[in-house]
């Protein structure tokens, strides 16, 4: 449906995610005009308070987090649209209330029904939304359109995510179910594609006769923060390696679609997941490293570990770093090893796919210089955007010495160029109805089947945490993981 006009619903108004994220997003959109003319909000939260009140936190929150300034004409256009409801998620009177509000602000913003419910809430509260909804009348009208955006976690597993799925799956149709992975809405992922497909000297080498092996990192200075008790829920695996780790692998590695079109990309991302090495507990054992921060040290002040931190208790097993080595077996990447690495508390931030290719014979330049340096191709994703390249040339003036050269493209290094968040592109996309920047049923599906083995592995044996100093690369075995096959990590700066 290209009618854009629409309310869209927040559940969770109050919550770190609106108020960081969603808020600061709306505006951005408002001030580079993608907001449809005819659009209203509802932020829903349990707190008692005014829409004045409301909307002060939310101007606040704007000025804190937008990418753009505050301008006093954009604010006053948006904040008359956001209004803000009281009422228990589990509660069938709020939801009554609900609908006959939505109705009312469909004459007045000329909305026409359309909804969009934005679940920013905690993953127990997915279900009972959604039936509420439903109950209440509020989804599957012929007339209008009705979509869910949903945060993660999807599940706790592959069992609890089939659940989940089938409730809202009962309730919106898989078109309408926008599940969020906000990885997929930054520049550079959108650019992996395009860096891939609409380069010539890249495509027909981006395959086991020229990569020796790629290296997918997002590694973050931060610690936990204030997140202890969600983050004992989930750990690095849940957090980031389920989700947003394998769409990068994915985007990495996936076929050129036949088309742009939603459904030809998302085809080829799941034969990506389909086609990911089974894992055994012994290969789990072998290709699969967790570790947990101590106390240490970050840019240079003292910090607590894992087990000191605010909601974390003492004994805590839950994993801050994961390394895995995994092979995806088809005709393109047999024998190319994927080596995925992310961790809190690392001595630097950055999230980078380095593409590293294999060595020229060394008959004629190896016998001058010993082992000369690979090529590496680097798209680095955050917090410099770009591409990395690096070469071998003669260095000028010397008779023969070889060194290697880089070139280095930023994207978002000039002060002026400020790019979208990615919870603005989502929601822009979610607004026009296009879900190719969400995940699939049966991505979210095959990442649980990969995810659940290593969880299940894990539970039989009891880590030895905390394995590395705050600040620090991560535990030693993650450097024997890639050492005993001759490598190292990468990570250009
Ligand atoms: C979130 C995780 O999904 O992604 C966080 O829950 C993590 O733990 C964050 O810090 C990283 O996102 P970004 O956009 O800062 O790389």
């Amino acid at each position: 449906d290209t009618d854009t006009s629409c309310i869209l619903v927040i559940f969770g108004g109050t919550g770190d995610l609106t108020h960081r994220k969603l808020m600061p997003a709306l505006y951005n959109l408002q001030c580079t005009q993608k907001l449809p003319g005819n659009f209203a909000v509802v932020a829903i939260g349990r707190r008692e308070k005014s829409n004045e009140d409301y909307r002060y936190e939310v101007y606040n929150s704007i000025k804190n987090f937008a990418r753009f300034d505050m301008h006093a004409k954009v604010w006053q256009n948006l904040q008359q649209k956001i209004y803000y409801q009281r009422f228990n998620f589990t509660d069938d009177s709020g939801y009554i209330g609900l609908a006959d509000f939505l109705q009312r602000l469909d004459e007045r913003y000329q909305t026409r029904g359309n909804r969009i419910f934005y679940l920013a809430v905690a993953p127990e509260y997915f279900g009972v939304i959604v039936e509420k909804l439903q109950a209440h009348g509020m989804v599957r009208n012929k007339t209008s359109w009705q979509r869910a955006m949903i945060e993660k976690p999807f599940g706790r597993d592959l069992s609890s995510a089939r659940q989940l799925n089938k409730k809202i799956t009962g309730v919106f149709a898989e078109k309408n179910t926008y599940r969020i992975d906000h990885y997929l809405g930054k520049e550079m992922l959108q650019n992996i594609m395009v860096i891939r497909f609409a380069n010539m000297f890249l495509e027909p080498i981006w395959n086991n006769q020229f990569i020796d092996n790629i290296q997918i990192t997002s590694c973050e200075m931060v610690g936990v923060e204030n997140r202890g008790s969600y983050y004992e829920q989930a750990g690095a695996l849940l957090d980031m390696v389920q989700n947003h780790m394998l769409q990068l692998l994915t985007l990495t590695a996936m076929e050129p679609p036949a088309s742009l079109n939603t459904e030809a990309i998302r085809n080829e991302k799941v034969k990506v997941l389909s086609t990911l090495q089974e894992f055994t507990p012994d290969l789990v054992q072998k290709n699969v490293v967790r570790g947990q921060y101590g106390s240490g040290t970050a840019q240079g002040k003292p910090v607590p570990g894992y087990r000191q931190e605010e909601l974390v208790p003492p004994g805590s097993n839950t994993e801050t770093f994961v390394a895995i080595k995994v092979n995806i077996e088809n005709f393109r990447w047999a024998g190319v090893p994927f080596y995925i690495r992310t961790g809190k508390r690392m001595p630097f931030k950055a999230t980078q796919i380095i593409v590293q290719f294999k060595s020229l014979p060394p008959i004629l330049y190896a016998r001058l210089n010993g082992q000369l340096h690979s090529n590496l191709l680097v798209i680095k994703i955050q917090p410099q955007e770009g591409v990395f390249f690096q070469f071998n040339a003669k260095k000028p003036g010397a008779q023969s010495q070889i060194v290697p050269v880089q070139m280095d493209f930023c994207q978002n290094c000039p002060d002026e160029l400020n790019s979208p968040e990615a919870y603005e592109r989502l929601l822009f996309d979610a607004l026009r109805g296009d879900s190719t920047l969400f995940t699939r049923w049966d991505e979210v599906e095959h990442s649980w089947r990969f995810v659940d083995t290593i969880a299940a592995t894990w539970r039989q044996y009891t880590p030895d945490f905390p394995n590395y100093p705050a600040g620090h690369r991560g535990p030693r075995a993650a450097e024997e993981l890639i050492s005993r096959d001759g490598r190292e990590w990468l990570h250009i700066g």
